[in-house]
């Protein structure tokens, strides 16, 4: 399967680490609805299987082995070089295991994008299902957001979310939280390529000037089917933004 390139394309990277569903995600939305991009590069910070599906899917593949690198600084020093060599328009992280350093977010004119497995500002960091079920949480769900130095921190683009069923356990959370982030990421992404949303004075805004996209709706809270109206409304009175 050949990406389309057309000539204005839009231009993404991909960082990743591990398993790489939600990379596949994109490349495949942006493929099959033939959306105006072009994925410039997978970049890994280590041999994962996200290479070899994007090797599959015909997306030129970088392996950048963290173990090679004295300390992160220096690893990010070589990844922002990289990155800043193919020149994309969005840099999409989607399972990449290392914090972006600081310093060289704010001197590169690239946006970076991350998806997160919970309803930020709530559970940043690592084992996000385990520590909602053990906050009894009743939702729970997934975040893209724009990277600052900051773990799991940045404005929010949208949020996917999920319920908690009393039957859970890690696993059954996991799979559902995973189904709402295959969707809401290339959703993100596809709203920032039709200028659908813009970003104005530190947060995502709607735009008036979007461009036609086929088969593609965007929603800045998408909820499961699961919840009533009632419910929604309620949950949507918890979340920030
Ligand atoms: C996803 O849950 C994502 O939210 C988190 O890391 C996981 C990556 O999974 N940042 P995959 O590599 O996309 O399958």
């Amino acid at each position: 399967m050949k990406n389309s390139i057309h000539k204005n394309s839009f231009k993404l990277i991909i960082l990743v680490s591990g398993r790489g569903s939600n990379m596949s995600s994109i490349i495949k939305n942006s493929m099959l609805l033939n959306w105006p991009i072009e994925i410039l590069a997978v970049i890994a910070d280590r041999d994962c299987n996200a290479i070899n599906l994007a090797k599959k899917l015909s997306v030129p593949t970088v392996i950048l082995d963290y173990k090679r690198f004295r300390n992160s600084k220096r690893f990010n020093i070589e990844l922002f070089s990289v990155v800043a060599s193919f020149n994309p328009d969005l840099v999409a992280l989607a399972g990449f295991m290392r914090i972006l350093n600081q310093e060289q977010l704010s001197c590169s004119k690239h946006i970076f994008l991350n998806i997160h497995p919970s309803i930020l500002p709530k559970y940043k960091g690592l084992n996000t299902h385990k520590r909602v079920l053990t906050g009894n949480e009743t939702f729970h769900g997934a975040t893209v957001h724009s990277v600052t130095g900051d773990l799991d921190d940045g404005p929010i683009i949208c949020q996917g979310v999920v319920p908690v069923l009393p039957e859970d356990n890690e696993a059954l959370l996991a799979a559902r939280v995973l189904d709402m982030e295959l969707k809401i990421y290339p959703s993100a992404i596809a709203a920032i390529l039709s200028k659908k949303i813009v970003f104005k004075s530190g947060v995502w805004v709607k735009s008036e000037k979007a461009i036609d996209l086929p088969a593609f709706y965007f929603s800045k809270i998408v909820f499961h089917p699961y919840f009533s109206k009632h419910e929604k409304e309620k949950i949507v009175e918890k979340l920030v933004f």
